[in-house]
């Protein structure tokens, strides 16, 4: 079984998703088991306490440098043996120190169709509101692999939505999460844990 990490900075629907295919039986070659969140407030906190969920808090403040923030969170996936890493919804910035923990074991939704409005700076609302200035008339989420630019890793899954006339930042990001998000990562979840499990076995 592949020890999923989930990294969360907020509400949580993304965890929830997860959670969710997991119980449904959707994700069959992995487990979650840890639940890290950059900030105590996190609303996702919550969530993985009601599922039973182990949790953790890294924030960026405590820690002088990124250097020393990323040796913390390197060292919580440790400690729960984790095998892939999901950013969910996290929005804090992952430096090399943790991505050269875990090549190719680290995934990212991001709310846009990668490469349109992502890289620094684009996140959360930010991107719908973006997408809905530019006028575009498609938009939809993208998970990837994480590495050392910004959104910039190979991409595994993608799913398109319509924008709709009179769309507001706060309605486009929940059709887009409905339609696109919460479908996503679980199947993108299962993708990597199945691929690590078969590796394993070699
Ligand atoms: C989601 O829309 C996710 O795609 C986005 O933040 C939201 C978190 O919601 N992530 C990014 O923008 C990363 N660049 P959630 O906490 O309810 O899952």
């Amino acid at each position: 079984m592949v020890n999923i990490a989930v990294l969360v900075s907020g509400g949580g629907t993304n965890l929830q998703a997860l959670i969710d295919a997991e119980q449904a039986g959707k994700i069959p070659h992995g487990k979650i088991t840890l639940v890290l969140a950059s900030n105590p407030k996190a609303y996702a906190l919550e969530r993985a306490a009601k599922a039973g969920i182990p949790t953790a808090v890294v924030s960026r403040k405590v820690y002088p440098d990124q250097d020393a923030y990323d040796q913390a969170i390197v060292n919580e996936l440790k400690k729960n043996d984790t095998d892939l890493v999901i950013l969910a919804g996290f929005l804090s910035i992952l430096g090399s120190t943790v991505i050269r923990a875990y090549p190719d074991r680290i995934i990212n939704i991001h709310p846009s169709l990668i490469p349109s409005f992502c890289g620094k700076g684009f996140y959360g609302l930010k991107v719908h509101e973006a997408a809905l200035e530019k006028g575009v008339k498609v938009t939809g989420a993208t998970v990837h692999l994480v590495n050392e630019i910004p959104d910039g890793g190979k991409i595994l899954l993608q799913k398109a939505v319509e924008i709709e006339d009179g769309d507001t930042p706060e309605v486009l990001q929940r059709r887009v999460m409905e339609q696109a998000e919460w479908i996503l990562l679980p199947k993108a979840a299962e993708m990597m844990a199945e691929k690590i499990s078969a590796e394993e076995e070699k």
